[in-house]
């Protein structure tokens, strides 16, 4: 059978398990875009609606249920609306308080000062999304260093805001693409792209563009790109260079910050950027973000910044949001507190997971391999992703490796491996997702016995 009648035929499973769906799509596409307002939520046919979620599940609007690794885009490491962080909350909205009041709120201190211990960062502005905060910390770093380029790796994904908007997923014999319309002039040349993980590549382009660069950006834990952790001494390479140059380095740890220790990967590999962003998990499932680091630099977005370097980035009206500070605050507290019982439990469930999916396809016979692995400062981590590959490769390294279409095939990836998870019971995203402190032994367990049974039926059908 052809991936072609494979997929028509998950896809017609899929409707008739989802009417109710199937019709609230068609509503909703009268009104949005592809029934929808984030892409990324909207697979093909058409999403389930969800009505009820809770720790490792979903219910949706046709009554099936789901364990869920996608994990509201692996923000949530403690499941689906944790208990602790619902109690303070309904605790606050009954007390009359919570939603927006323009003014700064008891929480944002304390928040503040917590989030500042563990990343070692002088100071912190809060703003609402990973997208604002990776604008806001380059337009900093371009402020401070009075210059205009900006580097950052292919396969890099820092939000859809005009500096980062180069060289995510489009592979065309390297991540060199300009992935928007509607970007400002000039922005193409105004960023730098280089290889993740490559410290020659980063030697060479700062020794070409090194005194014009305002800033490095990057995932010391690349997500969107593949789910794979930068080598140590690579992350040194660019500690190193940016200091020679003068350039400004910026950690974007809106997935990692939280996800593998509560002081981010850079207390792991104890390298410490100029800025670090914030995202995802620092809300406790409410919407919210942060850029933290040197006090000279953040020291730009006050009021009393000089005319000519000060940055606008004093807006938002939702800007630390009552709800979102409170739940932010229980929710880091809880990480740092059940630190020793969540990270090793997590990771050592992902590395079982890989081990296994990998034994699995090898057993009947496809060329599969799992990202996520750890190394020599992480160990293990709680973020699966699986590639199903053309040809046998060892180990995926690479972000251009995960977006090579000669490489990867995205579409059994995404489409047809979803399909038939979704049909065993399981959501997952990027051919596995994220496994969170909500998930029992028992359904990871459940999730392998659905991929060996998948991977049985292939077998028979290829
Ligand atoms: C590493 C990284 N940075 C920034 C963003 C943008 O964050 P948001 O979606 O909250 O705007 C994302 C989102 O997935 C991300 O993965």
């Amino acid at each position: 059978m052809d991936k072609k009648s494979m997929l028509y035929d998950l896809i017609e499973e899929y409707k008739l398990k989802h009417k109710k769906s199937a019709e609230i799509f068609e509503k909703a596409s009268l009104y949005q875009i592809k029934g929808g307002s984030h892409n990324l939520r909207l697979f093909e046919p058409f999403p389930f609606y969800d009505v009820w979620c809770s720790g490792s599940k979903v219910l949706d609007v046709d009554g099936n249920t789901y364990v869920d690794f996608w994990q509201g885009h692996f923000a949530n490491i403690l499941g689906h609306n944790p208990k602790i962080v619902l109690d303070v909350l309904i605790d606050y909205f009954k007390e009359g308080q919570g939603l927006t009041t323009g003014f700064p709120g008891e929480y944002q201190k304390e928040f503040a000062e917590l989030i500042l211990q563990q990343l070692d960062a002088d100071k912190i502005r809060f703003t609402t999304s990973g997208t604002l905060a990776t604008m806001y910390a380059i337009m900093l770093a371009k402020a401070y260093t009075k210059r205009t380029l900006v580097m950052k790796v292919g396969g890099g994904w820092h939000g859809a805001q005009p500096y980062a908007l180069k060289g995510i997923s489009v592979y065309d014999n390297g991540m060199e693409n300009l992935e928007s319309a509607g970007l400002p002039p000039g922005v193409d040349s105004m960023i730098i792209m280089t290889r993740f993980n490559d410290s020659e590549d980063l030697e060479a382009k700062f020794r070409q563009y090194g005194e014009e660069v305002a800033c490095f950006i990057l995932e010391p834990f690349i997500g969107a790109g593949g789910f794979i952790f930068s080598h140590k001494d690579y992350l040194q390479k660019a500690r190193e260079l940016t200091q020679q140059y003068n350039t400004q380095l910026i950690f974007d740890e809106v997935v990692s910050g939280f996800r593998f220790h509560p002081g981010g990967l850079q207390s792991l590999y104890r390298i410490k950027p100029d800025l670090t962003v914030l995202g995802k998990a620092i809300g406790g499932g409410l919407p919210l973000s942060a850029v933290a680091g040197r006090e000279d630099v953040m020291a730009l977005c006050g009021p009393d910044a000089k005319m000519g370097q000060k940055v606008k980035f004093d807006g938002g009206t939702f800007s630390a949001h009552p709800a979102s500070m409170l739940a932010g605050l229980t929710y880091i507290k809880y990480l740092i507190e059940h630190e020793s019982e969540i990270y090793p439990r997590i990771g050592r469930l992902g590395a079982e997971v890989r081990k296994r999916i990998e034994e699995i396809f090898t057993e009947f016979g496809f060329n599969v391999k799992c990202t996520g692995y750890g190394n020599s400062v992480t160990k293990n981590s709680s973020l699966v992703g699986v590639q199903f590959l053309h040809e046998k490769i060892e180990r995926i390294i690479s972000p251009e490796q995960v977006w090579n279409p000669e490489v990867c095939d995205f579409e059994i990836r995404e489409k047809i491996f979803k399909l038939a998870m979704l049909e065993e019971g399981f959501n997952i995203f990027h051919g596995y997702g994220g496994i969170s402190a909500a998930h029992t032994e028992e359904e990871i367990q459940s999730s392998l016995d659905a991929v060996e049974k998948i991977a049985r039926k292939w077998k028979l059908q290829i």
